[in-house]
Formats: C-alpha cells, structure tokens, sequence
C-alpha cells in the first residue's frame, strides 16, 4: 500500500474508535515485515488511565497474529485541528521502536500523506541491555 492509501485507511478505521470522554478519534494501521497490515483504533475508559492508544491497538493485534517485526505505521487523528501534524504520542513511539518500526506516516496540514523516521521523532529509544 502507498503512504496515501496507508492514511486514508487510518482515517477509516478511526471511524470505529472510542473515545467518549476526549472526543478525539485515531486510527492506526501497522505494516509488518511480510506486508500485511493491522489496525487499531483508541478506545477510552471512565476511569481514564484505562484507555489505550491506537498504535498501540495496532501493535497488539499484529502481535496477536504472531508479527513481531514492524515496518511502517499510519496514524490519523481525525478529531484533531488540520493545520498541525498530529504525531504519535511518545509513549507510543517507544512502543513502535521496540518492534522495529521505521516509518511513520501521518496527515500533513495539506491532507496528503507525510513520511517521516521514527528515528527523527524517536531519537535514542530505549532498548534493555544488560
Ligand atoms: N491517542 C492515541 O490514540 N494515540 C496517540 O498517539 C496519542 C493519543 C488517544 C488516547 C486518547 O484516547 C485520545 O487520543 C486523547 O488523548
């Protein structure tokens, strides 16, 4: 899938997302290593601390299927105000840098799909070594 056709399905899946209490819907849509692609949506809880981000939606269920080398993620905010970039939340990104994510695609303010490195919006993620 192009970066663009990538976007536009974040932005149709975050149609199904929950999110009653902030009202800011995102879609993510991760590409692994072998091209399939799984998304993800937030989902909210009264008790908020509960809730949990799209990408990381994504990531479980491409984990679920037994995917563990991640490529690319498209995340869409499609509550959010047009004319900023809305990237994934750095609690997120640490995620996606543990499965290997390179690139992350996300709305410019023009509406086309911007490509960007998850080494850029990540620099020195962590990594557990003993
Ligand atoms: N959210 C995401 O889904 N991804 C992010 O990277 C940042 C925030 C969700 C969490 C919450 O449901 C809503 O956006 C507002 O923070």
């Amino acid at each position: 899938m192009t970066p663009e056709e990538l976007l536009v399905s974040a932005q149709t899946v975050a149609e199904n997302a929950y999110a009653p209490y902030s009202g800011f819907r995102v879609g993510a849509v991760i590409v692994a290593d072998d091209g399939t692609t799984y998304p993800g949506v937030n989902w909210e809880n009264a008790a908020y601390p509960s809730g949990t981000c799209a990408e990381a939606s994504a990531i479980s269920a491409a984990v679920t299927a037994g995917r563990t080398r991640l490529i690319t993620v498209a995340a869409a905010c499609i509550d959010a105000a047009a004319e900023e970039e809305s990237f994934p939340c750095g609690q997120c990104r640490q995620r996606l840098h543990e499965f290997g994510v390179r690139e992350v695609i996300v709305a410019k303010p023009d509406g086309t799909a911007g490509t960007y490195a998850l080494a850029d919006l990540l620099p020195h993620g962590f990594k557990l070594e003993k």
